[in-house]
């Protein structure tokens, strides 16, 4: 049973992804992510504004960058790590050859993807914004050549347009005022923005859990699919490219995680 296990895992890097954020999302108390509520009505609201600075939470860092350093030792192995993968394929689409790209990650926590990126050989101008002061603080002693701010994703102190490409990191799932956010990541966008590692669900409305992550109470959104698509088009993104990491459907109700990558409307 084992061997056959191994057999199967070995031939489908999909599955050796699934089972090893399946695992990490199980582990009790040790995992990234555990004890998911759902909740409902006024509750949502009400948790939303007590957890909106869960984030800033000092110990953060340390424990995330644990297991974000086992995943960077197995991407440099050369190792598939599906949500680097993913984010280094949509950035490849993206080059057009004319000079170095300037990219912003929102959420950036302590700026790994600029390490995911110099492995991947992609040679960019990274930034990388996040509203901790903790997470900023690590990502600029771990990568002093690159550039890092704290900045909230509803209010960025960039100029329009400052940047080719917005990297949305997985963070609009922890911001109550999510709509702020895309646009403020469509403004700052000139060329594409990117809606990175984005849980949707599929045939059912957009659902609010409290969880704990990293040990630390926060919540977290998973958005009604049509109408997260309907807000970036809103804010005068066209999709061109939605990269799925993960979905399950059965008779219609379902959940994804997936990539979605804009191209943003000329003015
Ligand atoms: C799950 S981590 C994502 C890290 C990385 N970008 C990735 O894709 O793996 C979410 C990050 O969003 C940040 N964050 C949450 N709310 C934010 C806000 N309002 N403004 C900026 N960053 C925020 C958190 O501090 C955290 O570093």
């Amino acid at each position: 049973m084992k061997t056959l296990l191994r057999n199967l895992v070995s031939r489908s890097p999909r599955l050796k992804g699934l089972l090893q954020r399946g695992l990490r999302f199980m582990l009790p108390g040790r995992g990234v992510s555990n004890h998911y509520v759902e909740m409902a009505g006024e509750e949502v609201g009400r948790e939303s504004v007590r957890l909106r600075s869960a984030w800033k939470d000092d110990g953060l860092p340390v424990r995330q960058r644990e297991l974000v350093d086992q995943q960077l030792a197995a991407y440099r192995r050369g190792d598939a790590v599906d949500v680097f993968d993913v984010m280094v394929k949509c950035l490849q689409g993206l080059r057009d050859g004319v000079g170095k790209m300037r990219v912003l990650e929102v959420g950036c926590s302590s700026g790994y993807y600029s390490e995911v990126f110099e492995i991947a050989g992609l040679d960019l101008d990274y930034s990388g914004c996040d509203y901790s002061d903790a997470f900023i603080a690590m990502a600029r002693q771990r990568y002093p050549r690159e550039h890092f701010d704290v900045q909230d994703a509803t209010l960025l102190g960039y100029a329009d347009k400052t940047f080719d490409v917005v990297i949305s990191g997985c963070c609009l799932l922890h911001i109550p005022e999510y709509e702020a956010a895309v646009a403020e990541t469509a403004r700052v966008a000139g060329r594409y923005a990117v809606f990175h590692r984005t849980p949707v669900v599929l045939g059912q409305p957009s659902k609010h859990y409290r969880k704990q992550a990293y040990g630390v109470e926060t919540v977290e959104t998973h958005f009604n699919e049509p109408q997260f698509l309907q807000l970036l088009a809103d804010n005068g993104l066209q999709l061109q490219a939605t990269l799925t990491l993960d979905e399950s459907v059965v008779h219609g109700l379902g959940s994804a995680t997936r990539t979605y990558v804009c191209r943003k409307n000329s003015p």
